[in-house]
């Protein structure tokens, strides 16, 4: 029958396994499962698990297939390779068209790795981001760079991505720039009239938000960023801090150490994402090495010191938003302190601006998908 390939559904699995994959993939997924073109099969690694199923309750994503990989304090040993032997089952289970992995976390740069071996075409959502340094951030920028190695289709979030992937040789009719997925997540969670306890508590003080998570940064990176912290907390009487602490036990040791015992300082269970949006929409500034915060804030208008020695977020910083502020304590505490207390460099960052997309990516991803899903089986792997 001529033509009855075409007229089939197309599977594609997605695959996810963290609070940030999972807060720029629901959106896309929700959006897949309204395609009258697409089958969408839905399968977590649970690299993370009470940070992942936060995220999934919010969008209403009942994953199909569920590894379950998570332990206490896992290595890149374990988690990538009990990803790669149950991703191996998965996809011969389902014998998806395509696969669809995100940005830069072990759990899609392994699925996206099972996906080269058995020869299923992959799409690598938020696609070209960069730092070039192999170790920074680590492993992710390893993660992200063997993504692009081996993906069909990649959706990049910016033009500033598109030309990384094409100064590495990628092929342009490949590469879509498509925004991110995460400005899509925004659209569900932002609202006017959120109320939170922290806001009490913080009444007329200027609130601080803190993540700190990185792999790279733990240890005395890390103690250094929040000795710097904690001496703002000191220093500005009108100053709160809420930290809604990682729930990797590597990073609580050291906030405990080093943040604990000061009234003026919050540590808090992680957020859901309403609530942590919402918090973030209502704070004075945001202090981070997180990647997805990046971009977020410059779309509330929220000024971010980035305390990382590297961003693969460059679009932000010349949006003005972003400053890159290192690990060391007196560099942190200096640029925070400028923040708080002139108010003309408060004002220069706190520009609301909208480099990463305008909240309709995952439309674009999926109208893409049904057109190239719909082309010869031959044109999909990667030439
Ligand atoms: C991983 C990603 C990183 C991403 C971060 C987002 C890799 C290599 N790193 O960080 O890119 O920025 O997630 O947060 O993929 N834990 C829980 N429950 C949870 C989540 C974590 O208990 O819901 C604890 C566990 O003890 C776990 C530890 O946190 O072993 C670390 O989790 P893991 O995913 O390995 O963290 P990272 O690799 O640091
Ligand atoms: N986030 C959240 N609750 C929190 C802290 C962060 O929902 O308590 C969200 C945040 O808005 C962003 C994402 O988690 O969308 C970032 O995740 P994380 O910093 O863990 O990872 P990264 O982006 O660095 O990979």
């Amino acid at each position: 029958m001529k033509g009855y390939e075409n007229m089939e559904k197309k599977k594609a699995l997605i695959v996810f396994g963290t609070r940030p994959e999972a807060l720029k993939m629901c959106p896309l997924v929700c959006e897949m499962k309204k395609s009258d073109k697409l089958e969408t099969i839905v399968c977590v690694t649970e690299q993370h698990r009470e940070m992942l199923h936060q995220v999934l309750e919010i969008f209403d994503v009942k994953p199909d297939y569920n590894l379950h990989i998570m332990q206490p304090g896992q290595t890149l040993f374990d988690v990538t390779t009990r990803i790669l032997t149950g991703m191996k089952e998965v996809i011969e289970e389902v014998k998806p068209d395509v696969i669809l992995v995100h940005g830069d976390t072990s759990t899609a740069f392994t699925a996206g790795l099972a996906g080269f071996y058995l020869q299923v075409p992959v799409a690598h959502v938020e696609a070209g981001l960069r730092t070039e340094k192999i170790y920074s951030p680590f492993p992710e920028e390893f993660n992200r760079q063997g993504i692009g190695l081996v993906a069909s289709y990649h959706f990049a979030p910016t033009e500033k991505a598109r030309q990384n992937l094409e100064n590495e040789g990628k092929i342009a009719d490949r590469i879509w720039v498509t925004g991110n997925t995460g400005i899509d997540a925004l659209r569900y969670t932002v609202r006017d009239d959120f109320r939170h306890e922290v806001l009490d508590w913080a009444g007329d003080s200027r609130l601080i938000v803190l993540t700190a998570h990185r792999r790279e940064n733990l240890g005395d990176s890390m103690r250094q960023m929040f000795r710097a912290i904690r001496r703002v907390a000191e220093s500005h009487p009108d100053v709160k801090i809420v930290y809604p602490v990682h729930l990797n036990p590597a990073v609580r040791a050291v906030a405990n150490e080093v943040l604990a015992g000061c009234d003026a300082i919050r540590l808090i269970e992680p957020l859901a994402a309403v609530e942590f949006h919402n918090l973030m929409a209502k704070s004075y500034l945001i202090m981070t090495d997180s990647g997805g915060i990046q971009e977020e804030a410059p779309s509330l208008g929220k000024p971010v010191l980035v305390m990382r020695d590297t961003t693969e977020r460059p679009e932000g910083v010349a949006a003005g938003t972003l400053r890159l502020v290192g690990t060391e304590e007196e560099t942190i505490f200096k640029a925070c302190c400028e923040l708080l207390d002139d108010p003309e460099a408060y004002r220069k960052m706190s520009v609301a601006a909208n480099p990463y997309g305008d909240g309709y990516s995952s439309a674009r991803i999926v109208e893409i998908l049904e057109n190239e899903l719909a082309k010869d089986p031959k044109m999909r792997l990667r030439p």
